[in-house]
């Protein structure tokens, strides 16, 4: 068994301070980008949403309703990590004129009644890439190497993080920007909200190969 504070290296009479500090010293270490795994960030960040929910879900030391942090297993039962994404096709954002940075792109896309594969939402279970879970729901999402070789899988993120593993082509500024691949990007966030399809953008256009070898007969 794995309990919240195990996770975290905390006593379970440690007090929100306490929690905040060993969350903040621990998601550093967890996080893929540093020699982590996107499994164990993502036990971490459970880990901390159980204690810093604990006065609010009546368990702790401040309640007796819910159940006692140190009794839950973070290895078992539900809640294991399905992401909600809500996605968006960039062809209907073209389309309509829209604009990537807009902060209303999304309220843009349900007010306008879009076909469900251009516009919707999906989960990611924990060990599935972005683009895994997209194909797996029955989505034909554009790729091509499918090992971070090239563009044509990218996504623009609009909300939440995705990993981004080393040795990938795309560069800081791509990432700074908001760019990922979605074959090799896995939810570090509860939620996410993507722009797939991006590929044929100016500032991805050489990055692209071209389909073929690498093509799955199930894709578009
Ligand atoms: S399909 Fe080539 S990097 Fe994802």
């Amino acid at each position: 068994m794995v309990s919240p504070f195990d996770v975290l290296n905390l006593d379970e009479d440690a007090d929100d301070a306490d929690v905040e500090r060993a969350y903040r010293e621990r998601v550093k270490e967890a996080h893929p980008d540093t020699g982590g795994s996107v499994e164990e960030f993502q036990l971490v960040r459970r880990a901390y949403r159980e204690l810093s929910e604990r006065d609010l879900n009546g368990s702790g030391p401040n309640g007796a309703d819910g159940p006692d942090p140190a009794d839950i297993d973070l290895t078992e039962g539900e809640g294991t990590g399905s992401i909600r994404v809500e996605f968006l096709d960039y062809e209907a954002v073209a389309d309509r004129g829209w604009d990537l940075a807009d902060a209303d792109l999304f309220a843009k896309a349900a007010d306008a009644d879009l076909a469900p594969a251009d516009h919707g939402r999906l989960l990611v279970e924990p060990d599935e890439s972005l683009l895994e879970a997209a194909e797996n729901r029955g989505f034909s999402w554009p790729f091509s190497c499918r090992g971070g070789a090239c563009a044509n899988c990218a996504v623009y993120l609009v909300e939440g993080e995705l990993s981004q593993p080393a040795n990938h082509i795309l560069s800081e500024e791509h990432a700074e920007r908001g760019f990922r691949l979605s074959c090799n990007g896995y939810p570090l966030s509860d939620e996410l909200k993507v722009v797939f399809n991006v590929k044929h953008l100016p500032e991805l256009d050489e990055l692209r190969l071209p389909p073929g070898p690498f093509r799955r007969a199930t894709s578009e």
